[in-house]
Order: structure tokens, then C-alpha cells, then sequence
């Protein structure tokens, strides 16, 4: 619960970071990153290039920025940048992918969680066949935000991946995906040719993500982060919040999991088949720390669970998001558990 007496289920990048967390930020060795000089942030890129099996990495301020700086070193003026429709990069960032580049982005169905494959790989064949533009990036994400936070296995990412143009992985929340699948961020990397993550969401760091990849295009994307505006400079301070979320904070995500699965039973309870993502979860995708769904008056839910002292989000027009993490214990969900159950219909 927050300092307010409040819990807040509005997303997992409201968390405080933890005693322990300051103790080590306080006690960062810190330099210049701008001049390659800070050791913290070259440990915390060394450190996630390993845990994504990727020769390198580069420390940016913001899941966005990763993301964006991916389609610039990926994405070439005149093609095609086939992405989910829901996917964070395409409905989330203001625009940011036609704003900032030449290319076209080729929207598909993703409300699987997955992007369209038939229709990707429509996409492929006719830019090869010179009717449409070529496709120069195909973007996946895992876990996937907009479905409910479903999580994508390996093999089905790597369809995608086996359709030929690179493939860039928003993994915002990779580690969920790792912890609900059983498996590792190297595996569910491998057919991604440059992948991003947040150490600032479930994770529990304060700021920053990272985009790893081969090393010349992350030496690229370095010189896109200067462009952007997000080289940093004594950004060991933040940085080393990071590394420790990286250190002490994956395992336990499957505890979000565990209170987000409760929350969702009762809201499958009080709405049934109102949840984004349970059909694709019977069917083997594993939902992880968010809670989509659809119920009859979203906007009287948000406001019956403000007066119960429970702050919810909206996901889009009509679907509340309630989403766990490091900050919300089993008190704060049984409080949630009774606001949902006496909620007006
Ligand atoms: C799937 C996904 N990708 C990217 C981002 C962007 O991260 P940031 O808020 O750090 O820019 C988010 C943020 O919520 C997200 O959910």
C-alpha cells in the first residue's frame, strides 16, 4: 500500500524503490556516461546483455526512447514497419513512429497478443514482389500490454521471426514473460534481432531501460540516444536501482502473478468473460501482473473503487487495468477483492 493509504493498481511504474534499492543507488561508484565513464551504467548494460543473450546494450531513460530508437536504426525511409495495432509502439507513444521517421507503419490484428502472422507475412511477400513497400522491421512485444499482459512463448515468436526481415522485441515486461513461461530472457530473445527492457516497471527500478542488441547497432543507437536528447551523465545513480531490481526482483514477479490471478478470478466472477486475454490463456498464454477487462460501467467501477481508497486505470476507452506489483501485498488485494464484490453492476 502507498504512504497515502492508498493502493494503487493504476500500472506497475508506481512503485517506490526499496530501502535496500536507495542504499545501493546512495552508494553507486558514478562518471560520466556520456564519455563511456560510468561504471555503474556499464555494469548494468553488461549485465543485461547477458541475461538477453545479446553482445551489448545501451542505458536509456525510458521504455520509449528504447523503443524509438529501434525503429531508427531498423526501420528505412520508404518501407514497411509491420507492428500490432495495440502494441505500445503504435497506440502508446503519441505518434512517435510517424513522427520521428519515413517509414510506414503496416498495422496487423493483435488482439491475441500475438502480431497477425498470415497477414505479416502477406505483408513480406508483396513488398519482395515489388507491389508493396519492402518491410524492414516486423515489431513483437512480450508481455503483451494491451491483451492483458499475455505472455508469448518462444516458438511463437519465432514464427514471426522466421518470416525474414529483423525483428525488434518490445519487452517492456520481458521478465514477467520469463517467470510465466519458466524459461529465460535469452530464449525468449533469440529471434529478435535488438529487444528492449524496463528495469522501471515490475521490476521496481525508479528510472531507465535498456535496448540490447549486436554491437554495431547498439553503437548506433548510442548516437540516436545523443540525438534524442537522452545521453546522461552521473547516471550511475539511477542506474544502479537497475542493476539491483535485476539482482533481487525477477523471482519475485511470480507473485504479482499470483495476486493479479486472484483479482482476475473475481472479476471473471462479477463479469463473466469480461477479461482481456482468458481464451488465449486457456489456450497456453499464460496472462501475468495485469488485469484488462470490461465491465459494464468502467467509469463508475473507477470511481466505486477511488471511494474504497483503490486508485484503477483505464487501458483504453471502456477497459479498467488493475496491475500488481512490488508495492501491493495480500491485504491490499483481499481490500480490492471486497470493492470489487460490492461494486454496483
Ligand atoms: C509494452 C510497453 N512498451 C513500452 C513502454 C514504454 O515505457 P516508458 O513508460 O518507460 O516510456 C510501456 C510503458 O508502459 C509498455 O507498457
Amino acid at each position: 500500500m502507498s504512504s497515502r493509504g492508498v493502493v494503487d493498481l493504476r500500472s506497475d511504474t508506481l512503485t517506490q524503490p526499496t530501502e535496500p534499492m536507495r542504499q545501493a543507488m546512495s552508494a553507486a561508484p558514478v562518471g560520466d556516461d556520456r564519455y563511456g565513464e560510468d561504471p555503474t551504467v556499464n555494469r548494468l548494460e553488461e549485465r543485461f546483455a547477458e541475461l538477453v543473450g545479446k553482445p551489448s546494450s545501451v542505458y536509456v531513460p525510458s521504455g520509449t526512447m528504447g523503443n524509438q530508437i529501434a525503429l531508427r536504426l531498423h526501420g528505412t525511409a520508404g518501407s514497411n514497419v509491420v507492428v500490432g495495432r495495440r502494441q505500445h509502439l503504435m497506440s502508446y507513444e503519441s505518434g512517435a513512429a510517424g513522427l520521428n521517421n519515413a517509414f510506414q507503419t503496416y498495422a496487423v490484428d493483435d488482439s491475441g497478443g500475438v502480431v497477425d502472422t498470415a497477414a505479416a507475412a502477406e505483408a513480406v511477400a508483396a513488398g519482395r514482389g515489388g507491389f508493396w513497400p519492402p518491410v524492414s522491421l516486423i515489431c513483437l512485444e512480450n508481455t503483451h500490454l494491451a491483451s492483458g499482459g499475455l505472455a508469448i512463448g518462444a516458438g511463437e515468436l519465432a514464427v514471426a521471426a522466421g518470416l525474414g526481415p529483423p525483428v525488434h522485441l518490445d519487452g517492456a515486461r520481458l521478465f514477467n514473460a520469463v517467470i510465466a513461461l519458466e524459461t529465460t530472457a535469452e530464449e525468449l530473445a533469440s529471434t529478435a534481432t535488438t529487444v528492449m527492457s524496463c528495469v522501471s516497471k515490475g521490476l521496481g527500478a525508479p528510472v531507465g531501460s535498456l535496448l540490447a542488441g549486436p554491437a554495431d547497432l547498439v553503437a548506433e543507437a548510442r548516437l540516436h540516444r545523443r540525438r534524442l536528447g537522452g545521453a546522461m551523465r552521473q547516471a550511475g545513480v539511477i542506474a544502479a536501482g537497475g542493476l539491483y531490481a535485476l539482482d533481487h526482483h525477477i523471482d519475485r514477479l511470480a507473485d504479482d502473478h499470483a495476486r493479479a490471478g486472484r483479482l482476475g478470478d473475481v472479476v471473471a466472477g462479477r463479469w463473466p468473460g469480461s477479461r482481456l486475454g482468458e481464451a488465449e490463456a486457456a489456450c497456453g498464454r499464460p496472462l501475468t501482473n495485469v488485469v484488462a477487462f470490461r465491465p459494464p460501467d468502467s467509469l463508475g467501477l473507477l470511481d466505486h473503487l477511488r471511494l474504497a481508497g483503490i486508485q484503477a486505470g483505464l487501458l483504453g476507452p471502456g477497459i479498467v487495468r488493475l496491475v500488481t506489483h512490488l508495492d501491493v501485498d495480500d491485504a491490499d488485494i483481499e481490500r480490492t477483492v471486497a470493492a470489487l464484490s460490492a461494486a454496483p453492476d
